[in-house]
């Protein structure tokens, strides 16, 4: 196989909005950054495809907000499963990296005035999500671009990292190592520092709002290095997703629609939120979700198996300026929003479990730093909407400060030579002529997560899932993968299905674990919330016994 080599001072995996902070910072604080991406920089990643928007504390339409409430109202909706002390960072300093990002070229909407506007979001005491129109990420990441382009900080595309690297003496993290998606050679960086920003695991499932490269492999080669992850069976489901037609299922709708004053009627024409949440369509999103789900299930569900989302009743000029993707998105197939419902059902879209970090974005391993999605804690057991936005900006910053700083005390270390042996044994082994096709094999894992561990989990269904996942061992051991090297989509499936139905095991541990339902987490066969016994995180590590962290404080 053919090698590539490269030295850095801090590697950054993963290309979205955590990911481009991070270098950003690490490359102003005077470190050779390199960004490798799963994907096409600044183009792949979940950040470009958020929508509604960055949660900051401005008080500029509503003057009562304040920290404290925008706390108060994550912790909340985090069923206070959230670490408190990176709730805090998140809350003070997203305004002041809100104002960074306009100074890169990422321009918010704005009052008449030149205030920044606000809209309201589900969760929320206030209106405190800045916006642009509902192309939020997508302008996040223009300003981001444009400052990691004046920073002329290197970035490779298509690679897909594999394998942390640590040194001889197996005590830091110094690389990582992956393959070319492009030409399958095998890649090697080798780097003081190092950090994870990979994103989160939507693809788990068959129908997810995220950007196709999600597949948790950031989590998975984390834990495999011996890294602690942390509230693993918290799986958000967005209430809104696209549903027809079947190429677009899953796409996100934008909660801005519901922010703006959107409807959700189910297919008995009633507005049905009242009868689960006095916050109606602006209930947090494990709420709605579960409504929604509810009225399906129950039949009073659209024959396609959704409910209606609806902004007829909104003044047309409301609709066209800040809701104009979603009337292109639906004009595409043919709905015209202004005048009839949208068709929505709930779609996977945002880990709050993964990486466990301290508000300076370390890891519990040495050199080894991550930040966004691919990270717990700070959203607890429910990720309030516009919080996303605004993580990646704060802990992206602390990932970019405390890697570059550690750079400035440590040396390049070279990698354990036999680490990198294995896993070019490993990557090369795969390349047989097998049985299965791994694509079809990533398909069966995603219908056994949405099967047995979405919305609503019970314990038959959880350890019926850990049986279909084991028996698909003697189908991952026989993996087709066809002999030619450009663009082998195979092998690129076949790595993340090993990853995948690891990832889903621990999802399905940490479910079983926790006999109560709190956030996105629900158990019919435990439906009450039990803080007596489960007001505590589970943190997995490959090496240890199952450890909890107490979430009693508060
Ligand atoms: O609905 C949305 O626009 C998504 C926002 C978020 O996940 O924060």
């Amino acid at each position: 196989m053919d090698i590539q080599e490269y030295e850095c001072d801090v590697l950054v995996i993963g290309s979205g909005g955590a990911g481009c902070k991070c270098a950003i910072v690490a490359s102003k604080n005077e470190a050779d950054v390199i960004i490798v991406s799963k994907g096409l920089t600044f183009k792949s990643g979940c950040t470009m495809l958020a929508e509604g928007g960055y949660n900051a504390v401005f008080g500029h339409v509503d003057a009562e907000d304040s920290l404290q409430l925008h706390i108060q109202d994550t912790l909340k909706g985090g069923a206070f499963l959230n670490d408190l002390m990176m709730v805090h960072k998140l809350v003070t300093d997203s305004p002041k990296r809100l104002i960074e990002l306009e100074r890169y070229g990422s321009l918010f909407d704005r009052l008449e005035d030149g205030r920044l506007n606000q809209r309201a979001f589900g969760g929320q005491s206030y209106r405190r999500t800045c916006f642009k129109g509902d192309q939020t990420g997508h302008e996040m990441m223009l300003g981001l671009r444009e400052e990691v382009i004046r920073e002329n900080i290197t970035t490779h595309d298509e690679v897909m990292i594999t394998k942390l690297l640590f040194d001889d003496e197996n005590t830091k993290i110094v690389g990582a190592m992956g393959i070319s998606l492009k030409d399958s050679s095998i890649i090697i960086y080798n780097s003081k520092t190092t950090v994870i920003a990979s994103g989160g695991c939507g693809w788990l499932y068959p129908v997810t709002s995220n950007a196709s490269q999600k597949t948790g492999d950031g989590i998975m080669m984390a834990y495999n290095a011996g890294v602690d992850v942390m509230d693993m069976e918290m799986v958000q489901f967005h209430p809104t997703g696209m549903l027809s037609p079947k190429s677009r299922r899953g796409v996100l709708i934008t909660e801005a629609v519901r922010g703006e004053g959107g409807h959700l009627i189910n297919a008995e024409g009633e507005r049905f939120m009242i009868n689960y949440d006095p916050r109606e369509e602006l209930a947090t999103r494990d709420v709605v979700a579960r409504a929604i789900y509810t009225e399906i299930q129950e039949g009073r569900g659209t024959e396609d198996g959704g409910v209606y989302l609806s902004v007829t009743h909104l003044p047309e000029e409301q609709v066209q300026t800040k809701l104009q993707t979603m009337v292109m998105q639906f004009k595409d197939i043919g709905v015209d929003i202004i005048n009839e419902p949208m068709v929505v059902a709930p779609t996977a879209h945002h880990f709050m479990g993964g990486i466990k970090i301290t508000g300076d974005a370390q890891t519990n391993i040495e050199n080894l730093y991550a930040a966004g999605e691919v990270t717990s804690g700070v959203h607890g057991a429910n990720r309030l909407g516009g919080n996303a936005l605004a993580d990646t900006q704060v802990f992206g910053k602390a990932a970019g400060i405390s890697s570059s700083q550690k750079v400035k005390e440590t040396s390049l270390f070279k990698p354990k030579q036999s680490d990198i042996d294995d896993e070019i044994n490993r990557i090369e082994s795969l390349w047989t002529e097998g049985k299965y096709k791994p694509e079809d094999i990533k398909k069966e894992i995603q219908d056994i997560m949405w099967k047995y561990v979405a919305i609503i989990r019970d314990e038959e269904g959880l350890k019926q899932a850990q049986k279909e996942l084991d028996d698909l061992s003697e189908k991952i051991n026989n993996m087709n993968i066809p002999p030619h090297k450009e663009y082998n989509d195979e092998l690129k499936t076949a790595l993340e299905v090993i990853s995948m139905v690891d990832l889903a095991r621990l999802i399905i541990t940490s479910a079983l674990l926790r006999k109560e339902s709190r956030g996105a987490h629900f158990r019919s066969d435990y439906p009450e919330l039990n803080d007596d016994e489960y007001l505590k995180s589970f943190v997995l590590n490959k090496d240890e016994e199952i450890k909890t962290v107490d979430r009693g404080l508060f």
